[in-house]
């Protein structure tokens, strides 16, 4: 397949139009790995997610998917890939619990570049030893979509942190790399994904592990994650996780003094962020009402362990950017 988007390519904007491409793709995978097995990283991510579903439908369990969970995924996540992928479609789904592994490596370390090179070179590591143990691979699919070749956007250009070693060089599929995030979104709609892994808002590669400010400790990450588990909840019962197009929490290092029980205690702020963007190169704020940030804040403050703030910043880019490192 060509990486030039033909000009007279219809867009994908109905369930039509999403079930003829699935059609074709599916003839053109077959076609294109035969017999042989084919490997995926499977994040959870739309793009990863869409493939995976593609791919299981075109050739079943000559896909391996191997889903590292390196502990900053979001609350939930790991366990909806096995869900979903495993139980629901009979995936052939590796699951890695690299948990220790990356947080070993991270502590201490507080330079957010830094931390970004070790999660993304830890990365590569795990998925190498673990295409090393599997025989007869002769491809590796990616869910490369069509914005990463026009522009290596500001989301994905962050992945940069080298490729496979030579020896462990695949053929690629790429089934939706001519298409963009809505018709990726339409596609996955159609091969049956659940919405809220199709409608999922964006989720940096590094994930939790850049709103956890400075040095990541477990007991900040675990906060980091409770409370925006907290907050997605919140914003899909008032209807803003449709309308806000990133929204997540963040949590610094740093301590203020409060009152629990009479007592002054030292425990960290959480970060509120919630911003609308077209391309992330520069976002406004949404407003949230009230009622919404009133309820956030008392189930943060009430339910996740070590914080006694909630601030929301309503800072837009620039001058700061979407996350704080
Ligand atoms: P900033 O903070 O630069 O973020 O305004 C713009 C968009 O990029 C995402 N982002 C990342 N995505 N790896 C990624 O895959 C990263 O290291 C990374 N850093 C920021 C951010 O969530 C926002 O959507």
């Amino acid at each position: 397949m060509s990486s030039v988007r033909p000009e007279n390519m219809e867009r994908i904007t109905t369930r039509e139009l999403a079930d003829k491409f699935i059609a074709e793709q599916i003839e053109a995978i077959k076609k294109q790995v035969g017999d042989k097995k084919v490997l995926l990283a499977l994040s959870g991510g739309v793009d990863s997610s869409v493939v995976a579903a593609l791919l299981i439908r075109a050739i079943g369990n000559q896909l391996v998917c191997v889903h590292v969970n390196h502990g900053l995924l979001r609350k939930g996540e790991p366990e909806q890939v096995i869900q979903v992928f495993r139980n629901e479609m009979s995936a052939n789904l590796i699951y890695v619990d690299a948990v220790d592994r990356f947080l070993d490596k991270l502590a201490g370390v507080s330079n957010p570049e830094q931390k970004r090179k070790i999660i993304g070179a830890e990365f590569i590591r795990v998925f190498e030893e673990e295409a090393r143990k599997l025989d007869g691979i002769e491809f590796l699919a990616q869910g490369t979509i069509y914005p990463d070749i026009l522009e290596s956007g500001p989301v994905k250009a962050h992945h940069n942190v080298g490729g496979l070693p030579e020896d462990l060089k695949f053929e690629l599929v790429e089934p939706v790399k001519l298409l963009f995030k809505d018709e990726v979104r339409q596609v996955g709609l159609a091969l049956g994904l659940p919405e809220n892994m199709v409608f999922r808002q964006p989720f940096p590669g590094p994930g939790l592990g850049v709103r956890c400010l400075g040095a990541i400790t477990r007991d900040r990450l675990e906060a980091v994650r409770e409370s925006d588990a907290i907050l997605r909840e919140e914003f899909h019962n008032a209807g803003l996780d449709k309308n806000v197009w990133q929204y997540f929490t963040i949590i610094p290092d740093l301590k203020s003094v409060g009152i629990r029980d009479n007592v002054r205690c030292e425990q960290w702020p959480v970060i509120l962020r919630a911003v609308n963007t077209r391309d992330a190169m520069s976002a406004t704020i949404e407003e949230i009402p009230y009622e919404v940030l009133k309820k956030v804040t008392d189930r943060i403050l009430n339910e996740v362990t070590g914080v006694n703030r909630v601030l929301y910043d309503i800072t837009p880019k620039p001058t700061g950017t979407i996350e704080w490192e």
